[in-house]
């Protein structure tokens, strides 16, 4: 095999919980975390040395090639393993950047699980995923790619059956620092704390309608608060027939939850109309395999 084809799905926090601060500067979190069916599109073929090269919507603001997550996620599994050889990744980028959808650690994580299999490198699902935490907090949860509750610094997952959900993603034109916008959290006084059994319950079930009143994201009112177009998004994506609505990751973009596909198609019809200078699309969270949803 010289070359291989792999889809990085982007994720969603319907919830996000803090626990405390921790001592290494990170946050115990409790999150509840679905893959969706926006993706990057990436192919990585054997090479001499590791190269990147982006196209498609969102290649405009990545950083420098070699800085990207997805080469240095190349990087660490070559100098981990010692392999001779490099590869050259191209990606088509479909996931806003900067957005709280995790786009770049799912190119990481895919660049881990498609070189392990382009270089033979037969490393276990448990390598893979502390070299994926290495990277970031978010990679683990994408080298899974299925619903799961995520915990710790968010290298920690329990797997949960989940039936899929029809989303309507809206992302404001808003910078965005995850660090920032954690180092402003006071853990002795949040707001927004969801209430992660209930999601829990209500994704095996695929209800919904019960997610309303449970979903929660304690990093909602400092990124609504410094930027009020994410509390705009959210008011307007109710006002337009969504059942929920809710900031994934730190932010900015905003998740509206339908209550099916026809109905986030209109959602995306009346709210796009609304919300100028948005990326506004419709997604589908991606449900557990058959064996875990019974
Ligand atoms: O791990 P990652 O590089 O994605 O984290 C970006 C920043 O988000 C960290 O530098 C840290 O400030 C913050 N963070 C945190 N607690 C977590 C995850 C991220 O404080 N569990």
């Amino acid at each position: 095999m010289s070359k291989i084809c792999l889809l990085a799905h982007a994720k969603a926090n319907l919830t996000l919980d803090v626990l405390g601060r921790r001592p290494d500067g990170y946050h115990e979190l409790e999150s509840v975390m679905v893959p969706l069916s926006l993706a990057d599109f990436l192919t990585l073929e054997k090479a001499p040395r590791i190269s990147l090269s982006s196209e498609g919507p969102f290649a405009a603001g990545l950083p420098d090639p070699a800085a990207d997550l997805a080469s240095e996620a190349a990087a660490l599994l070559k100098s981990w393993t010692g392999y001779a050889g490099g590869c050259a990744i191209t990606m088509r980028k479909n996931i806003p950047l900067a957005a709280g959808l995790g786009g770049g650690s799912a190119d990481a994580a895919a660049v881990l699980h498609g070189l392990n299999r382009l270089w033979d490198l037969k490393l276990e699902r448990q390598e893979l995923l502390n070299l994926a935490a290495r990277l970031g907090s978010d990679v683990p949860f994408c080298l899974l790619d299925r619903p799961a509750v995520a915990r710790g610094r968010g290298e920690i997952l329990e797997m949960i059956p989940a039936a899929a959900l029809d989303l309507v993603l809206v992302k404001p034109p808003v910078p965005k620092s995850t660090g920032a916008v954690y180092r402003k959290l006071n853990p002795d006084r949040m707001g927004n704390r969801p209430d992660n059994q209930a999601v829990v319950r209500a994704l095996a079930l695929g209800r919904p309608g019960a997610l309303t009143a449970a979903i929660g994201n304690v990093l909602t009112p400092i990124m609504s608060g410094d930027h009020p177009e994410i509390g705009r998004a959210a008011q307007t994506l109710l006002d337009c027939g969504a059942l929920a609505a809710g900031m994934t990751g730190a932010g900015p973009t905003v998740f509206a939850i339908a209550e099916n596909r026809s109905k986030a198609k209109e959602i995306v019809a009346l709210a796009g109309r609304r919300l100028e200078g948005c990326e506004i699309m419709e997604v589908q969270t991606l449900p557990s395999p058959r064996s875990l949803s019974g």
